[in-house]
């Protein structure tokens, strides 16, 4: 039904304008949170290169939850303050994680990630969910990346 050929030749600003356009006709017209954020994980992987695992997390109360993704099974649970997506979400702030062995209280979902990029959706000011990168490519995030994912979060934002 939808068909957005990924350009794996495009420099990153354009791959992540051109993922966020993408995204935006995805979700257009459709309110159902659940809906958007699986789709919109599904054109992330689809787009990004270099992944293991990308998906969303929501904000419940003072927790993350799981939510749509792709790559292997995750933990369910993760409190504000803990882990780089804990941290994203307490923070309200992009975490650019080039080596994950590195970062105190890291949370292994998947042995294989060494690299993470996790990206703050923002409503009315407060964190609705995070979207969470992973690579199994040490030091594969860079500003590049996390400038484009915010266009990403962006769309999110008005579509979950
Ligand atoms: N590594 C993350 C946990 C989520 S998984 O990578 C899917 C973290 O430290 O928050």
């Amino acid at each position: 039904m939808h068909d957005f050929a990924p350009q794996p030749d495009l420099a990153k600003p354009e791959l992540y304008e051109t993922l966020a356009r993408a995204a935006n006709a995805l979700v257009e017209g459709e309110r159902d949170a659940i809906a958007n954020m699986a789709n919109m994980a599904a054109l992330i992987w689809q787009f990004v290169p270099d992944l293991n695992w990308a998906g969303f997390y929501r904000a419940v109360g003072d927790e993350l939850v799981l939510g749509p993704f792709l790559g292997k099974p995750a933990c369910i649970r993760i409190p504000f303050g803990t882990g780089v997506c804990g941290t994203a979400a307490a923070l309200a702030a992009t975490q650019v994680v080039p080596d994950v062995h590195a970062f105190p209280g890291h949370i292994a979902c998947d042995a294989d990630s060494r690299s993470e990029l996790v990206v703050p959706v923002v409503v009315g000011g407060r964190v609705v969910a995070v979207i969470d990168l992973d690579s199994p490519t040490p030091g594969r995030f860079d500003d590049e990346d996390a400038a484009g994912m915010q266009l990403v979060a962006q769309v999110a934002s008005r579509a979950i």
